[in-house]
């Protein structure tokens, strides 16, 4: 099959990539900060910019400033800023904070849903069905995530069939997309492949989208197993920011340097400004102090400062 000749990415550094961040002396990272990530990343051409999470600022006091930075944000048209909520109590502030654009979490793991959401999987769909038709009379997207797509941190590996199901559910309480998140980052190419095929019995494949988290190395070779299958939307984090609370020491999701770097390479449009977006991961990770994740953001840094010399 030919690869798509465009790739929309959704930018989930601002969520995904923060939530993990510690707290330091009690606080996270200024609402200022994110402010400005989000809105250089939608000025380097990122189609959607995943802002906040509406979740419980004890779970996770990284997000506790989600109002805040909902309506903080300079809205450009054309990009999306889809925001997470778990249940009707994150819906309504959403609502409250201006969203258009929603996000339910469930996962293919009852032990990661307990987890991470406590509840079970059946009852995590329960609180979504509200949710998604409450986001639908207010002209809301709503968009849904299922996380441990291959493998989960307390239950090992993951059936393809059980994803599907919960794909299933989502695509009929009305989410526009799926994406689906290997939260741990241990899938490999043909174990993806497997998944995908499962789940486009369910959901068409138009309808579906990678999230993968890089902690084995293998999310940009899991990309290209999807886009061999027809997937065209993947989620990235600039500098490979992230993790999730509830996966002990997994990393970042695939960096969208790196990922953007490999499309443009295959000639697939994405209407995203690399060197921006590489700026802006150099940026971020000395306002974090770390070092970028991102070997691509790191050599086309290097590349540039050689050439300034
Ligand atoms: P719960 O304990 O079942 O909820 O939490 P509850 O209704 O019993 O309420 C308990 C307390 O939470 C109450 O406060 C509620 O008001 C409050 P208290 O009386 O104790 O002071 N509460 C809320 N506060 C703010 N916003 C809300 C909300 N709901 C209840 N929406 C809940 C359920 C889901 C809220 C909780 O478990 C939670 O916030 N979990 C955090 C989940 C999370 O954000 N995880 C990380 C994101 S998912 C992810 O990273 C994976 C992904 O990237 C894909 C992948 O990589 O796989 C998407
Ligand atoms: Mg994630």
């Amino acid at each position: 099959m030919k690869l798509p000749q465009k790739v929309r990415i959704v930018e989930v550094g601002p969520r995904d990539g923060l939530q993990n961040e510690p707290l330091i002396d009690g606080h996270g990272v200024p609402t200022a900060i994110k402010l400005e990530l989000i809105h250089r990343l939608a000025d380097a051409g990122l189609p959607a910019v995943e802002a906040t999470a509406f979740v419980s600022p004890k779970a996770i006091p990284q997000m506790a400033d989600h109002t805040e930075v909902l309506e903080g944000v300079r809205r450009k048209p054309g990009v999306a800023y889809p925001v997470l909520t778990p249940n009707m109590k994150g819906l309504a502030a959403a609502l409250a904070a201006g969203a258009t654009e929603v996000a339910v979490f469930g996962a293919a793991s009852e032990a990661f849903s307990k987890r991470n959401i406590n509840c079970t999987i059946a009852e995590s769909l329960e609180r979504f069905r509200p949710v998604a038709e409450a986001a639908r009379k207010a002209n809301v997207k709503v968009r849904g995530y299922i996380s441990c797509v291959v493998g989960c941190p307390y239950e090992g590996e993951i059936e393809p069939a059980k994803v599907a199901e919960v794909a299933r559910a989502l695509d009929a309480m009305g989410c526009y997309e799926v994406s689906l998140g290997d939260t741990i980052g241990v899938s490999t190419p043909a174990k993806t492949q497997r998944m995908i095929e499962a789940v486009a019995r369910a959901v068409p494949i138009e309808r579906l989208a990678g999230h993968y988290h890089d902690t084995y190395g293998q999310a940009l070779a899991n990309i290209y197993a999807s886009l061999e299958l027809g997937v065209a939307t993947f989620d990235s984090s600039v500098a490979g920011l992230g993790g999730c609370p509830y996966a002990a020491g997994a990393s970042g999701n695939v960096a969208t340097e790196d990922v953007v770097y490999m499309l443009h390479g295959l000639g697939i449009e994405t209407g995203i400004d690399l060197n921006r977006v590489v700026e802006i991961g150099q940026w971020i990770c000395g306002v974090l102090g770390r070092e970028p994740g991102s070997k691509a953001g790191r050599a086309i840094a290097a590349k540039r400062a050689r050439a300034a010399a």
